[in-house]
């Protein structure tokens, strides 16, 4: 017997009111994850901030691509001669968190509800510094070169590109660094079991990782002269990569050490 539409229209509602309890679990958890500093966003902001002092020019211009709930950005930000601010993110329950984590920041604030990849294909609006954290990994291969062209483009030859995503050992493949996740389960005591094999499961399905050297060759294919690694997370199960071009950067010429 075929369901009336009301019947498929309660389906339909009570799988919205599904997903989005499961959604709002994750952004619970992810929280209590940077709480807990577990994917080390403490040394990775410090990293960020510390570039950022030495290089970006005065009133920089920062994108932060899925910038989710923004409080460590707007933590960082919060005392620095900022300019302007554009955060992307797919989730409007992220970026109301995100305006209210940002509200007072000494710029001015705008928050894009949109895909990632397709804002930035179209891109075209001055910018000195392009911020990925956890969130390049989800998109295919040919998806994070495609975006990591646009990222150059948008920084028009000058400026700074950084992004901190999970990396493979060189010979190592997704499953074993997914096996190497589990291992952590102990080190992970500020969340429960379930909260744990919800993040394995979340990782199976949408996290793809890439070597150093696969990282760093899609950032020199994209066109930037110089790519680096300038930060390995001590679980060693990410990395924070910068990518520029030489003698773009104020203070920062070829050949020098910067
Ligand atoms: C792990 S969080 C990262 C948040 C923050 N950048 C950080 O450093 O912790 C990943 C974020 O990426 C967003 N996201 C994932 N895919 C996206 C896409 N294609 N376009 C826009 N946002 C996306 C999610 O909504 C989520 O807020």
């Amino acid at each position: 017997m075929g369901g009336s539409s009301n019947d498929s229209m309660l389906v339909a509602a009570s799988d919205a009111a599904g997903s989005q309890d499961m959604f709002n679990r994750e952004l619970q958890t992810y929280r209590r994850i940077m709480g807990a500093n577990l994917m080390f966003h403490r040394e990775v902001y410090g990293i960020l901030r510390g570039l950022l002092v030495e290089h970006a020019p005065a009133s920089f211009r920062f994108l932060d691509i899925a910038c989710g709930d923004a409080s460590a950005s707007a933590a960082m930000l919060r005392t620095m001669a900022i300019g302007n601010y554009v955060g992307i993110d797919l989730s409007k329950a992220c970026l109301r968190l995100a305006a209210q984590e940002l509200d007072g920041l000494p710029c001015p604030v705008e928050l894009r509800c949109s895909d990632f990849a397709q804002a930035m294909e179209k891109w075209c609006e001055p910018v000195d510094v392009i911020w990925i954290g956890m969130s390049l990994h989800h998109l295919p291969a040919a998806g994070k070169a495609q975006l990591m062209h646009d990222a150059r483009r948008a920084l028009g030859g000058t400026g700074l590109f950084v992004i901190s995503e999970p990396a493979l050992f060189e010979e190592e493949d997704r499953t074993a660094w997914l096996a190497r996740f589990s291992l952590l389960r102990h080190e992970w005591s500020a969340v429960s079991d379930e909260e744990f094999a919800s993040m394995e499961r979340h990782m199976l399905l949408a996290d793809f990782p890439e070597t150093v050297t696969r990282w760093l060759g899609m950032g020199e294919d994209a066109g930037f002269s110089h790519a680096e690694e300038i930060f390995m997370m001590p679980n060693k199960m990410g990395r924070v990569f910068r990518f520029w071009n030489w003698a773009r950067i104020p203070g920062c010429e070829a050949g020098s050490s910067c």
